[in-house]
C-alpha cells in the first residue's frame, strides 16, 4: 500500500470524524422515576425508540442507572444494583439499550461519581460503609476511600478532595488506586453487560481533570460528555455580562486537560445556554463576539461543545435556569442549525408539542452535512434580529423582527419556520448552477 492511500483514509477519517453527524437526546427529566409504578420509565422508553431514530437522534442520554438514596438517582450507592433503580430493572435496561442500537442509536449513561451514600454506619456511628450491590466484594468500601477534607464522613486518612465538595454525600477519594481500578471496573461492566457506549458525567466539578482522564482513557467510551457547571457573571442589572470569556475559558481549560483533540471527552456549553437564555429576550446582539464569533464554547471550540436549551436541572419541573418557555424554538433554532453537538431535551419534544419541528431542524441539519465544526457566518445581531449563514448551506434567523429579506443571500428558499424562527436552505437549482 502506497502512503498516497494511508493519507487518503486518514483524511477521510478526519473530515469524518468521530462526533460528526452527532444528535444527542435526554431521555428523561426530573419526573421520569414515577413511572416506578406504572410499569417504569425504561419501559415507556421502549415505545419511543423508532420516533427518536425517526427523527434522527444518534445518542440518548439515559438516567443514572444504579440503586440510590434519592429517587431521580443522582445519590447512587449500590452501583452494581441496576433493579433497584426506580427506571426499571437491568434486564428492561438491557433490552431498551438493545432496541436503540438495532436502530443504530447509541446509549450514554449518566455516571455519578463523584459522591456516593454509604449503606451502613461505622463504630463511630457515621454512615461510610460502602456495598457494592453484588455478593462479592466489589466496591465494598470503607471510610479510607472518602477524600480526608470531608470531615463529615472521613476518617481523616484519604487523599485531599481534587475538586469542589459535594455536601450531601461522601466525596469519593479519586486519587485511592482501588477507587479507580473498582470505578473503571465497573464502567466496563456498563458497556459490556449493559451495553452503554458513552458516558455523560455528572458533577465533574468534584474532581479534577486528571481523575477524569482515568475513567475515560481507562474505559473507551465511543463518547463523553462532562457537567461543569459554573455560575456566570451577572451584572448590576441581574444580566449576564455580554464577556463571558472567563466562563468558557473554564470548560475549554478542562477539556485541554482531559486529553483535548486525543480524547472522546467534551462538554456542555453551559455558556451558550446562558447567553441564548438572555439573548432571546431582545438582546440578540448578545450572539456575537469580538472576534465575529459565537460567544459560546462553540465559539472557541465547536468540537468539543455539546449545545442545549435546557435539562433535568435548568428546566423540568426544577426550573433552575429555565430557557425562555415561549422561545424555546428559537433556542432550537439556534443549537441545530449551529456547530457544536446539539442535545434535544425529553419534555420539549414529547410533552411540549415541538417534535415535528425540531425532527424538521435535525432533518435540516443532516441533509446539509452540518457538523461539530462547521462554518459559521454570523449576518446579523440586532436586538430583534439574529441571522446567521452555515456552511454557506443553511441560514437561520431568530427573532421578533419578521423581515430579514436584506441580509438574505441569493438563491436560498425558507425550508423550515415557526415561532420568530425561520431557516432556509440553497434551493436545488441554485446547488446546481454552482455545481
Ligand atoms: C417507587 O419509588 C418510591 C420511592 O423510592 C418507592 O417508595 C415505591 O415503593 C416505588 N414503587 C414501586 C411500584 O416500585
Ligand atoms: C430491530 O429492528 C427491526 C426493524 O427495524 C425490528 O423488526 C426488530 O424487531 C428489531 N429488533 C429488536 C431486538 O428490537
Amino acid at each position: 500500500m502506497g502512503s498516497r492511500h494511508l493519507s487518503c483514509l486518514s483524511t477521510l477519517l478526519l473530515l469524518l470524524g468521530p462526533a460528526s453527524g452527532q444528535v444527542l437526546f435526554q431521555a428523561f427529566n426530573w419526573e421520569s422515576w414515577k413511572w416506578n409504578a406504572s410499569g417504569g420509565w425504561y419501559n415507556l422508553l421502549m415505545g419511543k425508540v423508532d420516533d427518536l431514530a425517526a427523527a434522527g437522534v444518534t445518542h440518548v442520554w439515559l438516567p443514572p442507572p444504579s440503586h440510590s438514596v434519592s429517587t431521580q438517582g443522582y445519590m447512587p450507592d449500590r452501583l452494581y444494583d441496576l433493579d433497584g433503580s426506580n427506571y426499571g430493572t437491568a434486564a428492561e435496561l438491557k433490552s431498551l439499550i438493545a432496541a436503540f442500537h438495532n436502530k443504530s442509536v447509541q446509549a450514554v449513561a449518566d455516571i455519578v461519581i463523584n459522591h456516593r451514600c454509604a449503606n451502613y454506619q461505622d463504630s463511630r456511628g457515621i454512615y461510610c460503609i460502602f456495598e457494592g450491590g453484588t455478593s462479592d466484594s466489589r466496591l465494598d468500601w470503607g471510610p479510607h476511600m472518602i477524600c480526608r477534607d470531608d470531615t463529615q464522613y472521613s476518617d481523616g486518612t484519604g487523599n485531599l478532595d481534587t475538586g469542589v465538595d459535594f455536601a450531601p454525600a461522601p466525596d469519593i477519594d479519586h486519587l485511592n488506586d482501588v477507587v479507580q481500578r473498582e470505578l473503571t471496573e465497573w464502567l466496563l461492566w456498563l458497556k459490556s453487560d449493559l451495553g452503554f457506549d458513552a458516558w455523560r458525567l455528572d458533577f465533574v466539578k468534584g474532581y479534577s481533570a486528571e481523575v477524569a482522564k482515568v475513567y475515560i482513557d481507562g474505559t473507551a467510551p465511543s463518547f463523553a460528555v462532562a457537567e461543569i457547571w459554573n455560575n456566570m457573571a451577572y451584572g448590576s442589572d441581574g444580566k449576564p455580562e455580554y464577556d463571558q470569556n472567563p466562563h468558557r475559558q473554564e470548560l475549554v481549560d478542562w477539556v485541554d486537560k482531559v486529553g483535548g483533540t486525543a480524547s472522546p471527552a467534551t462538554v456542555f456549553d453551559f455558556t451558550t445556554k446562558g447567553i441564548l437564555n438572555a439573548a432571546v429576550e431582545g438582546e440578540l446582539w448578545r450572539l456575537i463576539d469580538p472576534q465575529g464569533k459565537a460567544p459560546g464554547v462553540i465559539g472557541w471550540w465547536p468540537a468539543k461543545a455539546v449545545t442545549f436549551v435546557d435539562n433535568h436541572d435548568t428546566g423540568s419541573t426544577q426550573a433552575m435556569w429555565p430557557f425562555p418557555s415561549d422561545k424555546v424554538m428559537q433556542g432550537y433554532a439556534y443549537i441545530l442549525t449551529h456547530p457544536g453537538t446539539p442535545c434535544i431535551f425529553y419534555d420539549h419534544f414529547f410533552d411540549w408539542g415541538f417534535k415535528d419541528e425540531i425532527a424538521a431542524l435535525v432533518a435540516v441539519r443532516k441533509r446539509n452535512g452540518i457538523t461539530p465544526r462547521s462554518q459559521l457566518t454570523i449576518l446579523k445581531y440586532d436586538s430583534d434580529a439574529y441571522v446567521a449563514e452555515i456552511d454557506g448551506k443553511v441560514v437561520m434567523k431568530i427573532g421578533s423582527r419578521y423581515d430579514v429579506s436584506a441580509v438574505i443571500p441569493a438563491g436560498y428558499q425558507v425550508v423550515a419556520s415557526g415561532n420568530d424562527y425561520a431557516v432556509w436552505e440553497k434551493s436545488a437549482s441554485e446547488e446546481v448552477a454552482q455545481a
